[in-house]
């Protein structure tokens, strides 16, 4: 009897899991018991990866033990032949590409490369995770034919990034912006990416390999890459007042809209808020709001139409444009962010692994002939 579930996985549980619960009718994100939006009003980014790989809030001297070793330049720097490499790439190369090559080339520096002790992975998802933001800005500068920017200890994750990125440090509302941001997306259960990661690791494969895994799954529209759609379809839109007609078409032409919908949230993601908000003051303090204004107006036209909600991929981009980031670095944001969570399910997978290797049920022909290619 054929025991295959709805597409897609839906609604399969495939493993326990401390990291993550999603309350998709409530619209519920809870990291490790904390609800995402206390950690978005209290927390901060780095204090996040800590929660999520050590599995609680640290004290203060765990805290300033972990924040100077995620600011340190020792973790945070790439190797200068790493340089050479992405110099020697075409100018072409998306970001994402660059992202997924160059942490697979990492591994290759990495002292840890090979060990995967509980210790030794900690350290290798600290390296991925410091390191991460210097490869995605080095790349930003290359492409652009300038010298990458030396990381800066003095630096929160997130202001060292913003400050690799243009050369200057951000203003406090940039900086707890992109903070903000990259808490928001730091963990959601068994996304595609994070079970790649985890199907991954669950071959008792490396920390290098995981991530990797989980970059490939991240890229594509239906998962990470929707944040680069999403902007893409606001610079078609072009103003607030070309909006209703533009999307009413798209909906009258069954356009699939990116930065809608979700397998498991049944009502709005509780972090499309906090991006709207975000994004809203940083227009307002730059005195342009338009591409706020066009999202608004795209969902409220998408809602009212299909019944389906704004997820986390509407309105980030919307934040990182007005920050002057480029479209394309969009989904290696979201991967900066997202790392964090794929390592803490690496662990967690390691701590207690089985081979993850379902079956298919065949559809195909079972008993073919086989004809010599001359008489076919
Ligand atoms: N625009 C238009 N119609 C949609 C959309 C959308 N964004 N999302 C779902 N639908 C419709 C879909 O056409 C289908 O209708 P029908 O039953 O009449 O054929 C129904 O809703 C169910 O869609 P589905 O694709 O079977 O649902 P799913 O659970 O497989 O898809 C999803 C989830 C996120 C892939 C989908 O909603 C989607 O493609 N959204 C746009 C891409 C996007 O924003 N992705 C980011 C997801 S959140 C962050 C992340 O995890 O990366």
């Amino acid at each position: 009897m054929s025991s295959l579930g709805k597409a897609g996985l839906e609604d399969v549980v495939v493993s326990t899991s401390d990291i993550c619960f999603i309350d998709g009718r409530e619209g519920r994100l809870v990291y490790r018991g904390f609800d995402v939006d206390d950690l978005a009003a209290h927390s901060s980014f780095e204090e996040v990866v800590y929660l999520l790989w050590h599995g609680g809030l640290p004290n203060k001297k765990e805290l300033a033990a972990h924040v100077k070793a995620m600011r340190s330049t020792a973790n945070r720097k790439i190797p200068p032949k790493m340089i050479q490499m992405l110099r020697a790439l075409p100018k072409k190369t998306t970001p994402m590409e660059v992202l997924r090559t160059g942490i697979s080339a990492l591994s290759a520096f990495d002292p840890d490369a090979a060990d995967n002790s509980r210790e030794a992975s900690v350290r290798k998802a600290l390296r991925l995770t410091t390191q991460m933001p210097t490869l995605v800005a080095a790349w930003e500068r290359i492409r652009h034919g300038k010298a990458p920017v030396a990381p800066n200890p003095r630096l929160s994750h997130s202001a060292n990034f913003l400050y690799m990125m243009f050369g200057k440090k951000p203003t406090p509302l940039a900086e707890k912006t992109f903070d903000v941001a990259l808490i928001l997306h730091a963990d959601h259960e068994f996304n595609a990416s994070t079970f790649a990661a985890r199907v991954t690791a669950a071959t008792l494969s490396d920390m290098h390999s995981a991530i990797v895994s989980g970059i490939g799954a991240l890229k594509g529209p239906l998962h990470g890459g929707a944040n680069e759609q999403v902007m893409l379809m606001v610079e078609k839109i072009k103003s607030p007042a070309t909006a209703g007609a533009w999307i009413r078409k798209a909906l009258a032409d069954k356009a699939r809209i990116m930065g809608f919908g979700h397998r498991v949230y049944r009502v709005e993601d509780p972090r499309a808020k906090h991006l709207r908000r975000l994004a809203t003051e940083l227009g307002e303090q730059a005195g342009n709001t338009d591409s706020v204004r066009i999202l608004d107006t795209v969902a409220r036209e998408v809602t009212a139409d299909k019944k389906i909600y704004p997820n986390v991929d509407l309105f980030s981009g919307a934040a990182y444009k007005t920050m002057g980031i480029p479209t394309d670095q969009f989904t290696p944001i979201f991967a900066m962010s997202r790392v964090a969570g794929w390592a803490a399910h690496v662990l967690e997978q390691h701590g207690n692994n089985r081979l993850i290797r379902p079956r298919a049920e065949y559809t195909g022909a079972t008993r073919a002939t086989y004809v010599p290619v001359d008489q076919r």
